[in-house]
């Protein structure tokens, strides 16, 4: 299947990455490529080989710097509230997508940019990532999840210092502010994303979306129902052939080869 605005790829078995291609205009996520990125993500979600999603953004610059503000600049308060809505149900699927997501930022990730990046489990930038939320700059609020995503994800005095002063954060301070796990020169960032890919596609599958389901599912829990659903998951582990393998092979000092089952 081919999009207009974004490419699909499988670069190996079961890593596949998701490119924002609108390098002309800094991959800005116009109504289209929203679209686009959300049929994107079904075809991942239907497909069962898959293992781990990198998401980027295609050229040297930019990973997405924001929202499309030529399109937005003519919206009535109905089509804003109605871009938005549409963007978050996609961002959600991107969120909720069983398998891990990795946000490969390669340049600006503004405003729309950050909270795309935000959506992903977590974050790996170039040395060159610049990300922010400008929104305030041009008289919006962040649109796309950006007020929660990022206060969950830095705290709150940090995230109202971002979205209030609108001002750009380079990849270091992304790092220490914990928005990013890891920066990296920009021309090793594919080849260690990659090796990351490559780790999370090694290991059993299965337990790789329950953990991911665990971690997501408890953050809305208090911690007993937290930990109760952990537990779950952990028995569930325990009907898996996935299980038997795995715990076999380290008994029998071999690696294991885990099938999804
Ligand atoms: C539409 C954009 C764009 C955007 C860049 N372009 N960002 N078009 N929407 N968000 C276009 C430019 O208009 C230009 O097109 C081309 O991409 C190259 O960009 P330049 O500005 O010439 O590049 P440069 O001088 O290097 O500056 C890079 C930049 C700047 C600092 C990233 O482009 C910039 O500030 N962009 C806007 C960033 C921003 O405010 N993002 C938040 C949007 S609001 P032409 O045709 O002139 O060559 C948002 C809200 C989300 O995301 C919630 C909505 C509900």
């Amino acid at each position: 299947m081919s999009y207009e605005n974004v490419l699909l790829d499988e670069i190996e078995a079961g890593i596949w990455v998701l490119t924002v291609n609108r390098p002309h205009a800094l991959n800005a996520l116009n109504s289209a490529t929203i679209a686009d990125i959300g049929a994107a993500l079904q075809a991942v979600a239907a497909n069962a080989a898959a293992r781990v999603l990198i998401v980027t953004g295609a050229g040297e610059k930019a990973f997405v710097a924001g929202a499309d503000i030529k399109e937005m600049s003519a919206f009535s308060g109905v089509q804003g509230q109605d871009f938005s809505r549409r963007t978050m149900a996609v961002f959600r699927s991107l969120e909720t997508l069983s398998i891990p997501t990795i946000a490969m930022v390669n340049g600006y990730a503004l405003g729309g940019g950050n909270e795309l990046a935000m959506s992903c489990d977590w974050i790996i930038a170039g040395d060159n990532a610049v990300f922010g939320q400008p929104e305030v700059g041009l008289g919006v609020t962040p649109g796309f999840g950006g007020t929660q995503r990022l206060t969950r994800l830095v705290g709150r005095a940090r995230a109202l210092e971002l979205i209030l002063t609108a001002r750009n954060v380079k990849a270091a301070e992304a790092l220490t502010l914990g928005l990013a796990n890891h920066v990296y020169p920009a021309a090793e960032l594919r080849e260690q994303v990659l090796k990351q890919a490559r780790m999370i596609a090694s290991r059993g599958p299965l337990a790789v979306k329950l953990g991911k389901e665990a971690v997501q599912r408890g953050q809305d829990l208090d911690l007993d129902n937290a930990c109760q659903f952990e537990a779950q998951v952990f028995g569930l582990c325990f009907s898996t052939a996935d299980q038997k393998e795995g715990m076999a092979a380290f008994i029998g000092k071999r690696p294991a080869a885990f099938r999804g089952e």
